[in-house]
């Protein structure tokens, strides 16, 4: 999809469809934006009779499309209700901006204006408003269409013109749709991946889609196969692939936008293509959904994608650990006793705890870049399902700093995630008779047991791990993009936290 800000004043735009919010009539200080009463004006009041006669609710959400107004030179317009304008807030705007642009989407147009000049937020830049209109429009734009054999209808939007006024530098807008537009591809790139079904996305297809993404040089990209995996002796993750025909994989994708000696930031994503549950089996209903085992590897392809199209000045790498969780002749056991990457011995009681014997050996691989934070992303345990719901993503971390970073790019990118503690008292659940420890730690407290057992492989780093098994899908609505909204802005927070160390660098050496 093209951005791009116009000057135009709406009323003499002409476009295909023009985009007006409306706030919800009738409250005590009543309030509509300058760019509707220039609207209402030129259709000789003809909105405010609508809001007036009831016709249009304007409730959060709600969309309405008038075409062929005389007065105005769109040949469409869709009021976007914003509700209440005593108590309009971020998550209202961007529920609104979400439906507007999906019934944006369901018109067969190709050109879009957005009449959104006017701040709506107080507190929020027009910058701001600007990137979450493109974000909203590629998230609104995206259809899975690989699984049918008459693909759904396609979008035909293709353009969308953001109407700006002088209190915004027309380049500015430009960059702030294009900052929109990179996370929205991030995460519709994140959505695909998860959305596709086991027998397609495998460890070397998740492979193949990094070797892909590093073309040209845009990223360096090391795939480490079976034998590889072996050979380094990354016992948790090889032992986890042993059941299956589809063979493991550990895949590393480095971006280096920041300075050779900048410390990286890595991200290790959980991709698990299919989770049967191994020999401890799943029971059958929903197990279809276990195809978004690898949503937590999607997230770092999702970033990855998006941090190639803006190129902040950081450095990150990518790390997937990948395999399919199957029962088999060859699976490992309930029982069985297998050797992690960083030495320590680990009894699978559960097989289907799979994700954190996975994790933990690529978590180990991270020690060797000596990294300035690692945060790995993981549809781990359905006890954070219970204890979040598909709200927040589950946050744990050994580093507060570290946890607040995450926290406040969360809050910002509205990808929330709620942080829960890995106290020392909850590792007495994993102990093993048998070896150094156990991958499970019973039913108390699952998710942070879960995390319990990350943090014995993350002592290296300022270490974090989100559970995004309530909010990387929706049931079979597909997977939502989370966190890759949350990473984004991370890093992005990062970037811009080692530019102005820069620029304040030389003034304390005075
Ligand atoms: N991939 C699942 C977690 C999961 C389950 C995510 C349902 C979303 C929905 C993970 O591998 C798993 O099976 N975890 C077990 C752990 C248990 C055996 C300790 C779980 O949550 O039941
Ligand atoms: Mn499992
Ligand atoms: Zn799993």
């Amino acid at each position: 999809m093209q951005f791009n800000a116009s000057l135009t004043p709406a009323v003499t735009l002409s476009t295909q469809c023009l985009l007006l919010p409306v706030f919800k009539p009738g409250t005590s200080t009543p309030r509509q934006t300058a760019t509707f009463q220039k609207i209402d004006d030129a259709l000789g009041g003809l909105l405010g009779r609508l809001l007036d006669r009831g016709d249009f609710s304007a409730d959060a959400g709600a969309t309405l499309l008038l075409p062929e107004l005389a007065g105005i030179e769109a040949e469409r317009l869709l009021l976007i209700g914003l509700g209440d304008a005593e108590k309009f807030a971020e998550p209202a705007l961007r529920s609104a901006f979400a439906s507007a642009l999906e019934a944006a989407c369901k018109l067969k147009i190709e050109r879009l204006a957005a009449a959104f000049a006017d701040p709506l937020l107080d507190d929020r830049e027009p910058e701001w408003q600007a990137r979450i209109t493109a974000e909203s429009a590629l998230k609104a734009s995206y259809r899975f269409t690989a699984g049918k054999s008459e693909p759904p209808k396609p979008v035909t939007l293709a353009e969308l013109t953001l109407v700006i006024d002088d209190t915004l530098d027309k380049t500015r807008a430009e960059q702030s749709l294009a900052l929109g537009a990179a996370v929205g591809e991030g995460i519709n790139y994140a959505r695909e991946l998860g959305n596709l079904p086991g027998n397609v996305c495998t460890p070397r297809y998740l492979a193949e889609r990094a070797v892909e993404l590093g073309a040209n040089g845009a990223l360096d990209v090391t795939i480490h196969d079976e034998k590889a995996i072996e050979e380094m002796g990354a016992g948790a993750l090889l032992a986890v692939g042993k059941g299956s025909a589809e063979p493991p994989r550990l895949i590393v994708m480095e971006y280096r936008g920041g300075a050779a000696d900048q410390p990286p930031h890595v991200l290790v994503g959980k991709g698990i293509t299919f989770d049967t549950g191994g020999i401890s089996i799943k029971p059958a209903a929903d197990m279809d959904e276990m195809k978004f085992d690898m949503c937590g590897a999607a997230s770092v392809f999702g970033t990855m994608k998006t941090l190639l199209a803006v190129k902040p000045k950081l450095n990150v790498v990518g790390i997937v650990a990948s395999a399919e969780n199957m029962p088999d002749g060859r699976s490992v056991k309930p029982g069985d006793i297998v050797k992690t990457l960083k030495g320590l011995t680990v009894e699978v009681l559960n097989t289907d705890a799979e994700g954190r014997l996975v994790l933990c050996d690529a978590l180990t691989y991270a020690e060797r870049y000596q990294p300035a934070s690692v945060v790995d992303i993981a549809t781990l345990t359905g006890a954070c399902i219970i204890a979040l719901g598909d709200h927040a993503s589950g946050l744990f971390s050994n580093d507060d700093e570290l946890a607040e970073a995450l926290l406040e790019a969360a809050d910002e990118s509205w990808d929330r995630a709620w942080q829960l503690p890995i106290w020392d008292d909850y590792q007495k659940q994993l102990e093993s008779n048998f070896a150094d420890l156990g991958n499970i730690g019973g039913r108390k407290a699952g998710s942070i047991t879960a995390a319990c057992y990350l943090s014995r492989f993350a002592e290296a780093y300022p270490w974090a791990h989100l559970d995004v098994a309530g909010t990387a899908w929706n049931g079979k609505k597909g997977a939502s993009g989370r966190p890759v909204g949350l990473l984004t802005q991370y890093l992005f927070d990062r970037e811009a936290e080692a530019l102005e160390a820069d620029e304040l660098g030389p003034l304390e050496e005075v």
